[in-house]
C-alpha cells in the first residue's frame, strides 16, 4: 500500500466516523513556544487548553512534522526520521479512552476491503501508563488482548506532553511485532526495534507547567475537558505495510535514496557505513525540501539553522560517498517527485524550492573550499603536538571566519579521530555575543550599563504611551539621567535622558524610527527631544538637550511631537505594510518580512526570497501599491487575541514574540499585520510610493528601498528633469534614448580600442631605434626611454622585452618611464648576463620608485615601480643609470 493510499484510508476512516478533516498546517508553527510543528496536535493546542472553541467536537488530520532532537540517530536506527507525517484523530471533550482504543483497533485490523489496514491483531502489543487500569481494562476486556501482551510503562514512555507547558496526559501505545528477525522477544518494554511503536493514543486531560525532561514538571491541574490526541507515524506504518526494513526504504523515500546511490555510484545494502550515509541523505533531503516548501530559508538561527544543518549534512555525506560535483538539484527533484502526489504545492513551487536549495549548496561548497584548508592545518598541528582535541580557538575561527557550523567541525574532527573543545567553543561564542550585545546597546542608548534605566523602570514602571491617539500630551517628569546616572535636575545646554509618566513620543522599534519634538515644563524649561528609545522593558526614554531653564523631577510637562516628521514616518510605515502585502501577492506567501526601517519619507523593507526580484515584478508591486493607495482605504488598528488575529490572516513577524493581546493594523480589508507602529488614517495620505531598487543583503534575503509622499514626488520630478537634459544632449526623444545611447557607447568603445591599438603600435615602433643606440655604462648596454603619456604598464612591458631581446647576450638593462592617468610609472628589465653581474630589475625599480616618491619591486628580470611625482620621471631614469654605473661589470 503506497503512502498516499495509507493517508487516504486514514482520513476516510475517521471522516466516516464523524470527524472533521483538517488540512495539514505549515511546518512553521504559529505557536511561539515551538520552532517547528512536531506533532499532529500542535494546531489544536488552544482547543485542548480551552482558549478557543474547536470547529467540531472531533477532527482528523495528517500533519507534516519535523523533529530534530534525534538527528544523530537518523540513519542508524530503522525508525527515526526528521521529517514525518503524523496521522491523528482528535476529540475535544467528546469520546475518550474507550472510543480512541476501539477506533484504533478497528482501523488497524479491519480488512483492506472494509477500509482498514488489514493487520494481524495477534501481532499488537499495547502499552498503558503504570496505573491506568481503565485503559488496561479496555484492551483486555473489550478488545480481548491477553494480559501477557499488555505492558505497563512509566512517565518516559507512557505519559505525553509537548515538552513545554501545555496539555498533557497518560497515553497508550500500539506496538507491532515485526518478528524474530528484528531481535529478542519480550515486548516493547525490552525491544523497540522489533516491537515497533506505530500509534500513540494520548488521553489529554491535564495541564503541565515548566520543567525538564519527560517526567520532571508539575501538573497544574485538569484541562477544561477530557480529550483525545492520537498520532500514528505514517512512515512507520508504511514500513510494515510495504514490507521493507526501515523508513528510508518506503515509497516516498526510496526514490531519493536511489537517486543518491546513482549520483555517487554507491550500491545500497552492501556496506553498513555507506548505508547509514545514504539514509541520512534521504532523510535530510526530504525534510529540507518540505521545510523550504513551507517557506523556511537557510540561516544561522532558529528554523533557518535547522534547515541549513540538514542540507549541509546531506551534502557532506554525498561528498563522503564520492560525489564531488553539485547534486542538490537532482536530489531535490527526486524528493519533489516522491512527495508531490501528496503535496501538490511542492510541484507548483518547484522552481523556488530548487533555487533556495541550490543556492545553499553553492554557498556551502564555497565555505568548504575556504575552510577545509584551515581545518586541515589545525588538524595536523593538533596531531603533530600529540593532542587528541581540536582547540576551542580553532573551532571558533572556523565558525567565525569561515562559517563552519560547530556540528560540521565536530563531524569532520571525528572523522580524523579528534574531539573538539566544545565547552571552550561555547565560551568564546557567548563572549562574542555579549560583546556584540553590549555594542548594540551602547550605540542605541549611549551607555552600556543599563542599571540606571532598570532603577527608573523598577521605581516608576512603564509610562503610558499616548501617541496612537494624540501628538501632544500632558504628563509629569518622573525620571532624569545625566551622563548615564540618575540626577534630580539639569540645566540649559546639558544632554539628558528624560522619563515622563505619559508621553506621545514613539520610541524606535518595530522598524519605525523615533519621534522628535519638544517638552515644555511647568517651570518654563524647554527640552528638545532628539531620540527616543526603550532600553529596558517598556520604559520610554527621551534623549534630549535642555534648551532653556532647569529640568526638575516632578515638574508637570507638555510633550509635543514634531508632527511633520511623525506624519512622514507614519506614511513610510503604512507603505511598508502595503509593499509587504504586494510582494506576498506577487511572489508567493513565503516572501515574508525579515526587517524594515521606516524613516521620514523613505523606507526599506527586507524580505525572504531566494533570488533577485525581476524588474517587472518590482514594477507590478509598485503599481499595485499605488492602485490601493488611490482607492483610499481606511487604515485602522484593533487590539485582539492572538487567535482572532490569526483568523483574520494577520501577518506576524518571524521569530518575534507577542503577548496574548496583539495590535493588528489593517489596510482596508487588503492587508492585516501585527504591529505596534503609527500609521496614516487613509492610504490616500501616502500621496505616492516609489520603489527605488532591490538588492541582496544575505542568503535568501532581499532589500527594497523606497520613497513615499513628497520625497517620492521629488525623486520623480528630478528624474524627469535629468531625462529632459539627456534628451537634449544626445538629440533624441526620451523613448529613443536607450537605443541612441547604446549606439553612442558602442561607437565610443570601438574608437577606444582603435586608439589603444594605434598607441601600442607607436610605443612599440621605437624598439628598433632604442636597441640600435644603447648607452654603454661600464660595459652594460643601457637603454632609458620616456614613452608618451598614457602608455599602459602592459605596453611598457612589451616594449622593454622587445628592446631587451634585440640587445643580444651582452649585459643589458632597459629602463622605461611613462605617466599614465597622472601617475608616474617606471619599468625595468634586465637580461641574464646583467643579472649575473648583480643587476637585478627589482632592486633597480625600487631605486627609481624612491625617486618618484613611492615604492616598487618585482622579480629579478622585470619589475616596476610607481610614486606620486610625475615631474621626477627623468630623474628616476637617471637614478637607474647611476646605479648601473655603480654596480656594472667594467
Ligand atoms: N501528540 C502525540 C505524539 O506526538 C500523539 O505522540
Amino acid at each position: 500500500m503506497d503512502s498516499a493510499e495509507i493517508r487516504r484510508r486514514w482520513l476516510d476512516f475517521f471522516v466516516k466516523r464523524g470527524h472533521a478533516e483538517i488540512p495539514s498546517a505549515s511546518l512553521i508553527a504559529a505557536d511561539p513556544t515551538l520552532l517547528l510543528v512536531n506533532a499532529g496536535m500542535v494546531p489544536f493546542k488552544p482547543y485542548f487548553l480551552g482558549q478557543e472553541t474547536p470547529p467540531a467536537p472531533r477532527a482528523t488530520s495528517v500533519q507534516k512534522c519535523v523533529r530534530t532532537l534525534d538527528i544523530d540517530e537518523v540513519g542508524k536506527t530503522t525508525r527515526h526520521g526528521s521529517f514525518f507525517q503524523m496521522c491523528g484523530n482528535f476529540s475535544f471533550g467528546d469520546y475518550f479512552k474507550e472510543g480512541a482504543i476501539t477506533y484504533a483497533w478497528e482501523l488497524m485490523t479491519n480488512s483492506v476491503e472494509e477500509g482498514g489496514y488489514g493487520l494481524d491483531g495477534d501481532r499488537f502489543w499495547p502499552t498503558v501508563y503504570l496505573d491506568d487500569d481503565e485503559a488496561y481494562g479496555i484492551w483486555h476486556d473489550k478488545i480481548g488482548i491477553p494480559a501477557e501482551r499488555i505492558q505497563r510503562l512509566g512517565m518516559a514512555e507512557n505519559f505525553w506532553s509537548m515538552g513545554v507547558p501545555g496539555p498533557c496526559g497518560p497515553c497508550s501505545e500500539l506496538n507491532y511485532d515485526r518478528g524474530p528477525e528484528y531481535g529478542e522477544a519480550g515486548g516493547p518494554a525490552v525491544n523497540g526495534e522489533r516491537y515497533l511503536e506505530i500509534w500513540n493514543l494520548v488521553f489529554m486531560q491535564y495541564e503541565r507547567g515548566a520543567g525538564t525532561g519527560k517526567a520532571d514538571f508539575p501538573i497544574l491541574g485538569d484541562l477544561p475537558s477530557k480529550n483525545i490526541d492520537t498520532g500514528l507515524g505514517l512512515e512507520r506504518l508504511a514500513t510494515i505495510l510495504q514490507g521493507v526494513d526501515n523508513l528510508y526504504e518506503i515509497d516516498t523515500s526510496r526514490a531519493i535514496m536511489d537517486k543518491a546511490a546513482q549520483l555517487t555510484g554507491v550500491v545500497y545494502g552492501k556496506d553498513h557505513k555507506s548505508d547509514v550515509a545514504l539514509r541520512v541523505i534521504t532523510d535530510h533531503v526530504r525534510a529540507a525540501t518540505m521545510l523550504i516548501g513551507d517557506g523556511v530559508v537557510p540561516g544561522n538561527e532558529g528554523r533557518g539553522y535547522v534547515l541549513r544543518r540538514m542540507m549541509r549534512r546531506a551534502i557532506r555525506n554525498m561528498r563522503l560517498l564520492g560525489a564531488h560535483h553539485p547534486t542538490v538539484h537532482d536530489l531535490v527533484a527526486s524528493a519533489v517527485d516522491a512527495m508531490g502526489p501528496q503535496y501538490p504545492e511542492l510541484v507548483s513551487d518547484y522552481k523556488r524550492i530548487d533555487a533556495v536549495a541550490v543556492g545553499e549548496e553553492e554557498s556551502f561548497l564555497q565555505t568548504l573550499k575556504t575552510g577545509t584548508n584551515i581545518f586541515d592545518t589545525a588538524v595536523s598541528a593538533t596531531k603533530g603536538e600529540g593532542r587528541k582535541q581540536l582547540a576551542a580557538a580553532d573551532a571558533f575561527q572556523l565558525h567565525d571566519t569561515f562559517g563552519f557550523p560547530i556540528d560540521l567541525t565536530l563531524e569532520m574532527a571525528a572523522e580524523q579521530g579528534l574531539s573538539v573543545d566544545e565547552d571552550g567553543f561555547r565560551r568564546l561564542m557567548s563572549e562574542q555575543k555579549a560583546r556584540a550585545k553590549a555594542d548594540a546597546k551602547a550605540k542605541k542608548t549611549g551607555h552600556s550599563d543599563l542599571s540606571a534605566y532598570r532603577e527608573l523602570y523598577d521605581a516608576s514602571g512603564a509610562p503610558e504611551f499616548t501617541g496612537y491617539g494624540e501628538t501632544t500630551s500632558e504628563g509629569t517628569v518622573r525620571g532624569l539621567l545625566r551622563g548615564g546616572s540618575v540626577a534630580s535636575e539639569a540645566g540649559a545646554g546639558e544632554e539628558i535622558e528624560l522619563v515622563l509618566d505619559r508621553t506621545p513620543f514613539y520610541a524606535e522599534g518595530g522598524g519605525q524610527l523615533a519621534d522628535h519634538g519638544l517638552i515644555r515644563l511647568g517651570n518654563g524649561a524647554l527640552v528638545e527631544v532628539l531620540d527616543v528609545q526603550k532600553p529596558v522593558g517598556d520604559l520610554i526614554v527621551h534623549r534630549a538637550v535642555v534648551r532653556d531653564g532647569e529640568v526638575v523631577i516632578g515638574q508637570p510637562a507638555e510633550a509635543v511631537v514634531d508632527v511633520t516628521r511623525r506624519h512622514a514616518i507614519s506614511r513610510a510605515h503604512t507603505a511598508t505594510h502595503m509593499v509587504h502585502r504586494a510582494f506576498r501577492q506577487l511572489l508567493g506567501e513565503t516572501a515574508t518580512q525579515a526587517g524594515s526601517e521606516n524613516a521620514p519619507g523613505r523606507f526599506r523593507f527586507d524580505f525572504a526570497h531566494p533570488q533577485a526580484v525581476p524588474q517587472s515584478v518590482l514594477a507590478d508591486a509598485e503599481q499595485l501599491v499605488n492602485a490601493v493607495l488611490i482607492d483610499d482605504l481606511a487604515v485602522t488598528a484593533q487590539v485582539m487575541s492572538q487567535p482572532e488575529a490569526k483568523s483574520m490572516g494577520a501577518m506576524a513577524l518571524f521569530g518575534e514574540k507577542y503577548g496574548d493581546r496583539v495590535r493588528v493594523v489593517s489596510v482596508g480589508d487588503w492587508a492585516h499585520e501585527l504591529c505596534g507602529g503609527t500609521h496614516v488614517p487613509n492610504t490616500g495620505r501616502l500621496g505616492l510610493v516609489k520603489l527605488l531598487h532591490e538588492s541582496s543583503i544575505g542568503a535568501g534575503v532581499r532589500r527594497v528601498e523606497a520613497l513615499v509622499g513628497a520625497d517620492a514626488y521629488g525623486f520623480l520630478a528630478r528624474e524627469h528633469v535629468l531625462l529632459a537634459q539627456v534628451s537634449e544632449l544626445v538629440k533624441a526623444r526620451p523613448d529613443e534614448l536607450p537605443e541612441r545611447i547604446a549606439g553612442i557607447v558602442g561607437k565610443l568603445r570601438d574608437a577606444e580600442k582603435e586608439i589603444a591599438a594605434l598607441k601600442a603600435g607607436q610605443v612599440l615602433a621605437v624598439a628598433g631605434e632604442l636597441a640600435g643606440n644603447p648607452l654603454d655604462v661600464h660595459g652594460v648596454a643601457f637603454v632609458a626611454h620616456r614613452a608618451p603619456d598614457g602608455t599602459s604598464a602592459d605596453d611598457l612591458r612589451k616594449l622593454a622585452f622587445d628592446v631587451r631581446g634585440r640587445l643580444g647576450s651582452r649585459p643589458a638593462v632597459v629602463a622605461l618611464a611613462a605617466a599614465a592617468n597622472g601617475r608616474p610609472l617606471v619599468l625595468v628589465a634586465t637580461n641574464e648576463t646583467a643579472r649575473e653581474h648583480g643587476l637585478k630589475a627589482g632592486a633597480l625599480a625600487k631605486i627609481a620608485a624612491q625617486t618618484l616618491g613611492g615604492g616598487g619591486g618585482g622579480k629579478d628580470d622585470v619589475a616596476q615601480g610607481g610614486g606620486t611625482d610625475v615631474g621626477a620621471l627623468d630623474a628616476a631614469l637617471e637614478a637607474v643609470r647611476l646605479q648601473v654605473a655603480a654596480a656594472g661589470p667594467a
